[in-house]
C-alpha cells in the first residue's frame, strides 16, 4: 500500500476528531473538562486513535447560556477551560505531535453580555449600534416581520430602552451581528487573525449560512412541506420557508474575503495550510454546494449533514453520497459526519450493530471524516434528569426531544468513579452514562472485538492507503435491497466496501470467478480470500475488501 500523497493538505487526508471540551477530561476537579485535561489525553488522540486534527468546541468566555456559543470575549479563554498561555502550550504540544487544532468561530451572533452588544444597545447613536441587526416595530408595535427563532417564538426581541427590536436567530441572549457593517466585519476578521497569529490551524464556522439576511426584512412564506426541507422536525421553525432570514447571496462575498485572509497566511507560510470548515445545514445540495465558492474560493469544506438522516437505510445513504459526488465541482472535497453536539448519538439512533456499519462508512468514504468524541467507543445518549438540564433549547421547548445534553455527557475513560472523567469527589457537569463501567476506553482497548478496536483499525487502514483517503468513489447498483457497495480506487489499488444494513444475511453477486481479500469485517472476526461471485454478509456486517491490483482488474458491474 502507498502512503497518501504529500501534495494533499492535512484536512483532506486526515481524520478530524470533534472534541467537546467541557466533557472530554477534567484536570482540576471542578467537574468540567478543560484544556489541561486534553493535554493529559493527547497520547490517546495521537497514539491510540491516531486522528489528525482536533476541532475544539467553543473555549471563549461566554454568557453561559448556549454552551459557549454565546461569546462575551472572542480573544480570550473561558477560565473554566484555562487561559491563553495554556492554550499556547496545548497548541505547541499538538503541533509537536503533528496534530492540528480547529477552533469554533461564531460569526452569526455574540452574547447579549458582549461589550459590543452592551455598547450597541446603549443608544441609537452609539457608533456600534449598527454592529447588530436593529429594526423599528411595525405600526401596531409588533415585531418587524414574521421571522422565527430556531428555538421557537419570534426572532425579534424588544429593547425598551432604545425602543427598537433586535434580531436573534437563536436564543434572545444571542443577538445577531450585522455583517453589512464594515466596522463589524473588520472587527471579526481581526478576531480570526488573532487566532491565526497564535498558530491555529483552522476554523469551524458556526451557523455559517445564517450571517446575512434580506436587508428589506421581507416576511418568510409558509412552508407547506416541512418534511422536504429538513432531515428532522425542528418544531415551529419548520412552519416557514427560510427564504429571507438566512443564506443571502451576499454571504458569499464575506466568505471570499475571509478565505483571502486565510490564503494570505498560507502564502506567507506554505507549510501551514489553514482550514475553513463551515456548518451549512442545508439539505438542497445545489444550494449547499455554493458554499465552496464559484471558483472554490470560499469554504474549503462545508460540512455535509446528509448522513445524519440517511444512515437509516442503505438506499438513502447511497442517494446522498451519489448526489453529493455528482454535484461537487472538480477539486471540491467533501466532509461527512455521523453526529455532533447537536444530534442524538449515532449508537442511540441506529443501535450498536448498525453504528459499526456507520463507522466503516464514515471512515471509507471519499471526504474528510469528522468523528464525534465518544462515538469511537459507541457511547449512547444519556438520560438527563430535569434538575440537571443545561441546554437552552430543551429549557425553552421542554419535553419535545430538542434537548442536546444527552449527547454531550462526559467521556468514558475507565471503570473508576465518573468513568475517569473527573476526580471521584467532583460533580461532573452532566451525568455519566449508566453503562460507563462496561463501555469505556480502557475496557475496549483490551477487547479485540470492541467498537474502539474497529475504529482504530479503520483509521489505520485509511491512513495507510491512498485509495481510501483520496481515491475515487463509485457505487454499485446491482446489489440486494438493504446493502450498500462501493469502490474506492487509487493509482495502485482498489478497495471494495460492502455494507449490510439489514438484520438478515445477504448475498452480493459482484464478479463471477474473481476473488478479493477481506481485510476487515465490522464483526472483527474474519480475514482472508473471499469469492466475489457470491459475497455473503452476515446481519449488520460491513466488509472492507482489497481487490486485485491495477493490471489484473476484475470487472464489476
Ligand atoms: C450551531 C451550534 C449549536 C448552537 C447554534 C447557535 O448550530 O452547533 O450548538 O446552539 O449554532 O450558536
Ligand atoms: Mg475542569
Amino acid at each position: 500500500m502507498n502512503q497518501p500523497q504529500h501534495a494533499v493538505p492535512w484536512w483532506q487526508s486526515g481524520v478530524i476528531y470533534h472534541l467537546y471540551v467541557r466533557s472530554f477530561k477534567d484536570s482540576d476537579g471542578d467537574g468540567n473538562g478543560d484544556l489541561a485535561g486534553i493535554l493529559q489525553q493527547l497520547d490517546y488522540l495521537s497514539e491510540t486513535l491516531k486522528v489528525d486534527a482536533l476541532w475544539l468546541s467553543p473555549v471563549y468566555p461566554s454568557g453561559g447560556i448556549d454552551a459557549g456559543y454565546d461569546v462575551t470575549d472572542h480573544t480570550n479563554l473561558d477560565p473554566l477551560f484555562g487561559d491563553l498561555s495554556l492554550f499556547d502550550r496545548l497548541l505547541a504540544e499538538v503541533h509537536r505531535r503533528a496534530l492540528r487544532v480547529i477552533l469554533d468561530f461564531i460569526p452569526n451572533h455574540t452574547s447579549d453580555r458582549h461589550p459590543w452588544f452592551l455598547a450597541s444597545r446603549s443608544s441609537r447613536e452609539h457608533p456600534k449600534r449598527d454592529w447588530y441587526v436593529w429594526a423599528d416595530a411595525q405600526e401596531d408595535g409588533s415585531a418587524p416581520n414574521n421571522w422565527l427563532s430556531h428555538w421557537g417564538g419570534s426572532a425579534w426581541e424588544w429593547d425598551a430602552h432604545t425602543r427598537q427590536y433586535y434580531l436573534h436567530t437563536f436564543h434572545k441572549a444571542q443577538p445577531d451581528l450585522n455583517w453589512r457593517c464594515q466596522a463589524l466585519k473588520e472587527a471579526m476578521f481581526a478576531v480570526v487573525s488573532f487566532w491565526l497569529d497564535r498558530g491555529m490551524d483552522g476554523l469551524r464556522i458556526d451557523s455559517a449560512h445564517y450571517i446575512l439576511k434580506d436587508p428589506a426584512l421581507r416576511d418568510n412564506p409558509p412552508n407547506l412541506y416541512p418534511e422536504l426541507t429538513a432531515y428532522k422536525p425542528l418544531g415551529e421553525y419548520d412552519s416557514q420557508l427560510h427564504l429571507y432570514d438566512r443564506d443571502h447571496a451576499d454571504t458569499h462575498g464575506i466568505y471570499r474575503d475571509l478565505r483571502r485572509l486565510l490564503d494570505e497566511y498560507e502564502r506567507l507560510d506554505p507549510h501551514h495550510p489553514r482550514l475553513m470548515l463551515g456548518e451549512v445545514s442545508l439539505f438542497d445540495w445545489s444550494q449547499w454546494v455554493t458554499y465552496y465558492g464559484a471558483a472554490l474560493d470560499e469554504l474549503h469544506m462545508p460540512f455535509n449533514f446528509g448522513l445524519l438522516g440517511a444512515i437509516r437505510t442503505a438506499r438513502e445513504v447511497r442517494q446522498v453520497v451519489d448526489a453529493v459526488e455528482s454535484i461537487l465541482p472538480a477539486g471540491a472535497w467533501p466532509c461527512y459526519v455521523l453526529g455532533n453536539h447537536d444530534e442524538s448519538r449515532i449508537a442511540s439512533r441506529v443501535g450498536e450493530a448498525r453504528a459499526r456499519i456507520a463507522m466503516m462508512l464514515l471512515l471509507t468514504l471519499r471526504g474528510t471524516p469528522v468523528v464525534y468524541y465518544g462515538d469511537e467507543i459507541g457511547m449512547h445518549d444519556v438520560h438527563i434528569p430535569a434538575s440537571r438540564i443545561q441546554d437552552p433549547w430543551e429549557l425553552r421547548v421542554p419535553g419535545q426531544g430538542f434537548g442536546r445534553d444527552p449527547e454531550r455527557t462526559p467521556m468514558q475513560w475507565d471503570k473508576s468513579t465518573h468513568a475517569g472523567f473527573c476526580q471521584a469527589n467532583a460533580l461532573p457537569w452532566l451525568p455519566l452514562a449508566e453503562d460507563a463501567k462496561e463501555c469505556n476506553v480502557a475496557s475496549q482497548l483490551a477487547d479485540a472485538s470492541s467498537m474502539l478496536t474497529l475504529t482504530r483499525s479503520l483509521i489505520h487502514l485509511r491512513h495507510s492507503s491512498t485509495a481510501l483517503t483520496v481515491g475515487s468513489y463509485s457505487s454499485f447498483s446491482q446489489v440486494p435491497e438493504g446493502c450498500l457497495v462501493y469502490e474506492r480506487s487509487g493509482p495502485h489499488e482498489r478497495w471494495l466496501i460492502a455494507l449490510n444494513f439489514t438484520n438478515e444475511e445477504q448475498f452480493i453477486r459482484l464478479a463471477e470467478g474473481s476473488h478479493g481479500y477481506l481485510v476487515l469485517s465490522t464483526h472483527l472476526d474474519r480475514q482472508g480470500a473471499v469469492d466475489l461471485s457470491v459475497l455473503s454478509l452476515r446481519a449488520n456486517e460491513g466488509c472492507l475488501i482489497v481487490m486485485e491490483i491495477q493490471d489484473q482488474r476484475v470487472h464489476l458491474s
